[in-house]
C-alpha cells in the first residue's frame, strides 16, 4: 500500500456505534505510511473518547470549530488545506444530510466545505434510514459531487437488525483510501528530478549556499512514483528521507550536481529541475581555513554551468520543466527563463518574505507554457506536485 506512504488523511469520525472500528482504520492508515488526522463531531466524542485517536494518530484530535486554542494550532482552514484525503468513516444519516446542504456549523462539515482534497465516506446506519429515499438522494447528491462512497456492507447491525446499513471494515476503507492515489500518468516513463540547494566550498568549512530544504523536489519525487514513474533524484545536501522505489542520488556542490544530470539526461523522457541550484561559486576556494585577519575581504566569484539551460539545448531533450524562484515580478522573470532556456514548462513560485516556498510546508505556483497558463493554490507541497505532474502529463502527452 505504498500509495498511501507520506499521505495526509484527514479522518472525520461522526457519532455512531461503528465510531469504534475507526480506532483501528486509524491504525491501518498510519501502518500504510500515511500521516492521519482525526476530527470528531461532538456525537462521536460520546462513542470513543478523542483520546484514543489521539494516541493511535499521534496527533491532536480536532473536536471544535470555533476553539481558540486549536485556531491558533492548526485550525480549519489550515486543516482543510493540510488535506489531501478526507475520510468520513462512520458517516451518520445526519452528517450525510448536513454535508449535502454546505452545512458548516460544526468542524466537519465547515472543513468539508473549505477543503479542495478528495473526499470519500464509508456511512454507517441502521438499515431502515440508509433506504430511506431522503438518505438515497443525499448520497446520489455527494457522489454526483464527487464524493467516493464506499459501502454500506450488509449484515448483523447493533441494533439487532439485519440488512445493508454496516460500515465497511477498516482494512477494505485503507485498501480503497490507497487506491484513491493510484494514477498512471506516468507509467513506463523516466524522469529526472533535481532537488535541493546546492552548496559551493569557500574553504574546507565555509559554503555559499541557500534555504533550499528539497521539500518540493522530493514531493515530486514521491509523487511521480505513485503515477507510475521510474524516478532519478538529484539531491543537494537535504534532511529528508528517501521516497520508496527513487533511485537517490546525492551531490554537493553544482559541478557534482551538473555532472550527475547530464549523464542522465538524454535517456530520461521528463526532466524537472527543481534544485535551487547556486549559480556563482568562489573561483579558488581556499585549500585552508580562512582566517579572520582583516577587516574586510573580496572572493571572487564565477558562474556555474546551468543545468536546465543544457538539458533543453541537448539534441534530443526531455520535457523540460524548470523552476522559477523570484522575490517579485514572479511572471515576467519566469516568462523570460522559459523563453531564454527553451524550456517545455515553468513552474514559478516566490520565495523571501512571509510567503516564501523555501523550507514551507505548503507552497503555490503560477505555471506557464508556451502558449498557456495555470495557477495552483496554495496547498502542502505533495497536493502542488500532483497538480504540477498532471500539467506535465497533459502537455507531455499532447498530440
Ligand atoms: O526546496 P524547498 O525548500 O521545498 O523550496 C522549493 C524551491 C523554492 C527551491 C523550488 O520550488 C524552486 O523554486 N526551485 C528553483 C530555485 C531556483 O534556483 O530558481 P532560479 O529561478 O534561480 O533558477 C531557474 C531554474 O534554473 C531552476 O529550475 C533551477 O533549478 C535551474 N538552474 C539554475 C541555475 C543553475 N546553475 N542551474 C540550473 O539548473
Amino acid at each position: 500500500m505504498q500509495q498511501l506512504a507520506n499521505r495526509h488523511v484527514l479522518l472525520g469520525v461522526t457519532g455512531g456505534i461503528a465510531a469504534y472500528k475507526s480506532a483501528d482504520l486509524v491504525r491501518r492508515l498510519a501502518e500504510a505510511g500515511a500521516q492521519v488526522r482525526v476530527m470528531m463531531t461532538r456525537a462521536a466524542t460520546e462513542f470513543v473518547s478523542a483520546l484514543t485517536f489521539q494516541a493511535l494518530s499521534g496527533n491532536p484530535v480536532h473536536t471544535e470549530l470555533l476553539d481558540p486554542r486549536a485556531e491558533a494550532g492548526m485550525g480549519h482552514i489550515e486543516l482543510a488545506r493540510w488535506a489531501d484525503l478526507i475520510v468520513v468513516a462512520p458517516a451518520s444519516a445526519d452528517t450525510i444530510a448536513r454535508l449535502v446542504h454546505g452545512r458548516a456549523d460544526d468542524l466537519l462539515t465547515a472543513v468539508c466545505l473549505a477543503s479542495d482534497a478528495a473526499r470519500a465516506m464509508a456511512p454507517a446506519m441502521n438499515r431502515l434510514m440508509w433506504a430511506n429515499p431522503v438518505t438515497q438522494d443525499n448520497v446520489a447528491a455527494l457522489a454526483a459531487r464527487g464524493w467516493a462512497i464506499w459501502g454500506p456492507g450488509e449484515g448483523d447491525q447493533a441494533c439487532g437488525e439485519t440488512g445493508p446499513g454496516r460500515m465497511l471494515e477498516p482494512a477494505d476503507i485503507t485498501a480503497r483510501a490507497a487506491q484513491i492515489f493510484a494514477s498512471e500518468l506516468f507509467t513506463g516513463q523516466r524522469l529526472v528530478i533535481t532537488a535541493g540547494p546546492t552548496r559551493e566550498a569557500l574553504d574546507p568549512v565555509r559554503y555559499l549556499s541557500n534555504h533550499s530544504s528539497g521539500k518540493m523536489g522530493f514531493a515530486l519525487a514521491r509523487e511521480a512514483v505513485a503515477a507510475g514513474a521510474q524516478v532519478t533524484l538529484v539531491t543537494g545536501p537535504v534532511h529528508l528521507a528517501s521516497p520508496e522505489r527513487v533511485t537517490r542520488v546525492d551531490v554537493t556542490s553544482a559541478g557534482e550536481m551538473h555532472d550527475a544530470v547530464l549523464q542522465r539526461a538524454g535517456d530520461c523522457d521528463v526532466f524537472i529541475a527543481t534544485a535551487a541550484v547556486v549559480d556563482y561559486r568562489p573561483a579558488s576556494p581556499a585549500a585552508h581555513k580562512i582566517k579572520k585577519d582583516r577587516d574586510t575581504m573580496t572572493v571572487e566569484l564565477v558562474r556555474n554551468p546551468d543545468i536546465l539551460a543544457e538539458v533543453a539545448a541537448l539534441e534530443h531533450p526531455p520535457f523540460t520543466v524548470g523552476f522559477a524562484a523570484e522575490t517579485y515580478a514572479v511572471e515576467r522573470y519566469a516568462k523570460a527563463k522559459l523563453d531564454a532556456k527553451n524550456l517545455n514548462m515553468i513552474a514559478a513560485n516566490q520565495v523571501g518574505g512571509a510567503d516564501s516556498a523555501f523550507d514551507a510546508d505548503d507552497n503555490r505556483l503560477q505555471v506557464y507554457w508556451p502558449g498557456g497558463y495555470a495557477s495552483i493554490e496554495r496547498a502542502s507541497k505533495n497536493k502542488v506536485a500532483r497538480q504540477l505532474l498532471e500539467l506535465i502529463a497533459e502537455q507531455l502527452h499532447k498530440d
